[in-house]
């Protein structure tokens, strides 16, 4: 009999039924008023569980144009911007910062460490900064940066628009947008919203929508805030074909969040981590980001002396688990272990037995 897979890389995480049962529904116009309903009212409950007065955006792309809608509704040629970055997203940044013109400074950690509060208030002290982005969790290193406490600090720079890259982190590590002085997060809906890739989400507080008003015209089209917004708020408006299934799969996500309710959703992921992490200890694997950092949406877990990466994946995956390899200096040294999103104890069990059987073939 085939096995059944389970995807449990750091995005797409595993998309429950309930889900999966909204990207099969019929397509219907967008014009729909019962999709207009619901298209409304998931940006209200948006806004009401990320704790955001300003707007929310539900829009078509992945991640990555999610950066770059932050960073193009704030900022203009030249300006100055300051890039934390604790491995390969926070690095990316960096490329599309300067393709855009900005002048761009880089403060980076060692990859499974973070750059501290302090050293960013240090740093935000050189310049008239007019933006600062912090990936919340780096999917290559599974590090979390302490995003409430930059907060604080960035708070005390009026000029400074506090970006967060949420995509391996919003709805499963802790955040609140205007609680956490954060002027714009984003993420992407097929990691811990547990849907089918394809949606960016994005917040943005009011300070980001001042200096959006400041910039007058920007040169960017589609992820222009001006655009989409009285879409968000009006959404019998058009601007572009709206993703309707998509927007479903994350109402119905943002439903079984409700009803577990999201503090509860954060406590979870804490619970699943610490446990996964002491098992993956126990077995023999180290995990790479310091105790101190340790993300509770993924883990990237360091092999013992000796086992071989491809072959490991290869053995996992024929017993019924698919894991994602190491990035940059760390390909062959790790493989990554997502744990964030709509995944119960019995996919958590079936994960690690499968991993035990697969040290136990191998050695
Ligand atoms: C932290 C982080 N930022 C940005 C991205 C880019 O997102 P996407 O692949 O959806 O474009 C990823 C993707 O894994 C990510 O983990």
């Amino acid at each position: 009999m085939k096995n059944k897979k389970l995807v449990m890389i750091p995005g797409p995480t595993p998309v429950v039924r309930s889900i999966q049962d909204q990207m099969g529904r019929e397509t219907v116009s967008f014009k729909d008023p019962e999709f207009m309903k619901d298209y409304k009212d998931l940006i209200v409950d948006l806004k009401d569980i990320f704790r955001v007065k300003g707007e929310a955006f539900v829009v078509a792309g992945t991640g990555t144009m999610a950066m770059e809608m932050a960073i193009a509704n704030v900022t203009k040629d030249g300006d100055n911007v300051l890039i934390v970055s604790n491995g390969y997203f926070g690095d990316r940044y960096i490329e599309i910062c300067e393709r855009k013109g900005l002048s761009v400074d880089v403060l980076s950690a060692e990859w499974g460490d973070t750059v501290t509060p302090e050293e960013i208030e240090e740093k935000l002290k050189e310049k008239d900064y007019k933006a600062i982005t912090v990936t919340h969790v780096d999917t290559s290193t599974g590090t979390v940066a302490k995003v409430k406490e930059i907060g604080e600090v960035v708070k005390k720079f009026e000029d400074t628009i506090y970006i967060v890259d949420g995509v391996c982190a919003t709805a499963g590590e802790k955040e609140y947008v205007d609680d956490y002085n954060i002027d714009i997060l984003f993420t992407g809906s097929q990691k811990a919203f547990g849907v089918a890739p394809g949606l960016a989400i994005l917040f943005a507080g009011e300070r980001a929508l001042k200096r959006r008003e400041e910039l007058g015209t920007i040169r960017e089209y589609y992820v222009d805030f001006h655009k989409w917004i009285p879409i968000m708020n009006d959404p019998s408006k058009y601007f572009g074909t709206p993703p309707i299934n998509l927007i479903w799969a994350l109402k119905e996500s943002v439903r079984l969040i409700k009803e577990e309710g999201i503090e509860e959703r954060y406590q979870r992921h804490i619970e699943d981590a610490s446990y996964i992490q002491k098992k993956l200890l126990d077995m023999g694997f180290d995990i790479l980001a310091k105790k101190e950092c340790r993300a509770v949406t993924l883990s990237n877990v360091l092999y013992p002396e000796g086992v071989d990466d491809g072959e490991f994946r290869k053995v996992l995956s024929e017993e019924g688990v698919v894991v994602a390899g190491g990035l940059g200096e760390y390909a062959g040294k790790l493989f990554r272990l997502g744990h964030m999103g709509n995944i119960d104890k019995h996919v958590i069990a079936s994960t690690l037995a499968a991993i035990e059987r697969t040290l136990e073939r191998i050695k």
